[in-house]
């Protein structure tokens, strides 16, 4: 059996990862800058954004390598927060999430000394008392009790954190929030005001910390438009799809990581290309099903679609069924009356006027849909507007 080292389902493999150059000169300029000049430089916050699987998450990972092995001797420490719906509910549950975050999964580029753990400890029992009085209530709402006022202040505790880390000699700190759109998903725009506030008080205070969120791109405008001086902490910095050279090293990086001795042919990486459209994560699905088709000894491969013949139906169980099913019945003739225009953009108009502007904004809220401007639409990957082609040609056969 050929090692398959392609793994769709989660973050790539740092070692995988691939281009994106310019956004990781950006994050190391910016870490080498904070360090060397000892503060005098501020450290610059990051928005990724990027459609669905395009590689936010993979990023932050990356990111977090780039710390641990190319930091030249920089004292930093770093956390990464996978945010969910819940810890997104209110103001007290994210602020909590992210500070236990930071305490239990942390990584630090230098052992951490003796009085920064016990600060560490001593914070987490604070949070934990705080979370355990909460489920004790009986109550549905995670929020804090009255008394409790002060148990979970997020900008002077990392305040406190900072002053024990500086008198440790430490250089700054890097903080990742994934997924910080749910926090529009539950209407807690505010949320983003507090963190604005806390963000700025502790640079005010020469804290040097980065924040570096992730976000889908369709909602970073939303954002924008809730909490505007929130978004312009952040330098944006959008993933798209890759051109044929980030492709290359996407499809070439894991087999000679793992020196798997498989020789591919411009041509197959072209074909490869041009199926997914250069979007990083059907690129993983397509070598992942491509490397497990291959018969064992095979040392060069030079055609996709004759291994692969049935990649459209691989893509469909791995992710078309189900964003179809996503859709109300209403919303699936909408989309499947789409591919039936003319071009891969569409105005509501051409699929039948003001009446459906509210399904195709559900739509574009599922992420089956792009907004690319006013009045102007796309299917999320030209791949789904080939799946639902073939949908509508089975069910007409
Ligand atoms: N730069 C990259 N190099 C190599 N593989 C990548 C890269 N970016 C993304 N991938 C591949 O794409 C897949 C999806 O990436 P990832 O989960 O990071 O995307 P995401 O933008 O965080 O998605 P979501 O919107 O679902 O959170 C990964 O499993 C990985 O295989
Ligand atoms: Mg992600």
């Amino acid at each position: 059996m050929i090692k398959n080292p392609y793994n769709p389902t989660g973050p790539a493999d740092p070692r995988y990862y691939a281009d994106r150059e310019e956004l990781l000169s950006l994050f190391r300029n910016n870490v080498n800058a904070v360090t060397v000049t000892k503060g005098v430089t501020k450290p610059i916050n990051l928005a990724v954004t990027g459609q669905w699987g395009m590689g936010k998450s993979s990023t932050l990972y990356k990111f977090k390598d780039i710390l641990e092995k190319e930091t030249d001797g920089a004292r930093i420490f770093s956390s990464y927060v996978s945010l969910t719906p819940s810890h997104c509910k209110n103001a007290d549950a994210f602020f909590a999430c992210i500070l236990e975050t930071v305490f239990r999964d942390y990584e630090s580029t230098v052992p951490l000394p003796n009085k920064l753990i016990q600060f560490i400890k001593d914070e987490s029992i604070r949070l934990n008392r705080w979370k355990l009085k909460r489920m004790g209530a009986s109550l549905p709402e995670f929020e804090r009790a009255e008394e409790d006022l002060n148990a979970v202040n997020f900008k002077n505790t990392l305040l406190q954190f900072w002053i024990k880390l500086k008198e440790s000699k430490f250089d700054m700190v890097v903080i990742m929030l994934d997924d910080i759109q749910y926090v529009l998903a539950q209407d807690n725009g505010e949320i983003l005001y507090d963190l604005r506030t806390d963000m700025q008080s502790l640079s005010m205070k020469g804290a040097l910390f980065t924040f570096v969120i992730c976000t889908p791109e369709s909602l970073f405008p939303q954002m924008r438009t809730v909490a505007e001086p929130f978004t312009r902490l952040f330098t944006r910095f959008e993933l798209k799809s890759f051109y044929i050279d980030g492709t290359t090293e996407q499809i070439q990086k894991p087999l000679d990581v793992e020196k798997i001795p498989l020789k591919l042919s411009k041509s197959v990486i072209k074909e490869i290309h041009d199926i997914t459209g250069g979007h990083p994560y059907f690129i993983s699905l397509a070598m992942k099903h491509f490397i497990d088709k291959i018969p064992e000894g095979t040392g060069s491969a030079s055609k996709f679609a004759t291994v692969c013949p049935d990649i459209m139906d691989y893509f469909a169980e791995a992710k078309f069924n189900a964003d179809f099913e996503k859709a109300t019945d209403t919303e699936k003739e909408i989309l499947l009356k789409i591919v039936t225009l003319r071009g891969p953009e569409f105005s509501p108009k051409e699929i039948g006027g003001r009446a459906k502007i509210t399904y195709v904004e559900r739509l574009v809220a599922k992420g089956l849909i792009t907004k690319i401007d006013r009045g102007k639409y796309t299917l999320y990957t030209q791949l789904f507007a080939e799946y639902l082609r073939m949908k509508a040609a089975g069910a007409a056969r």
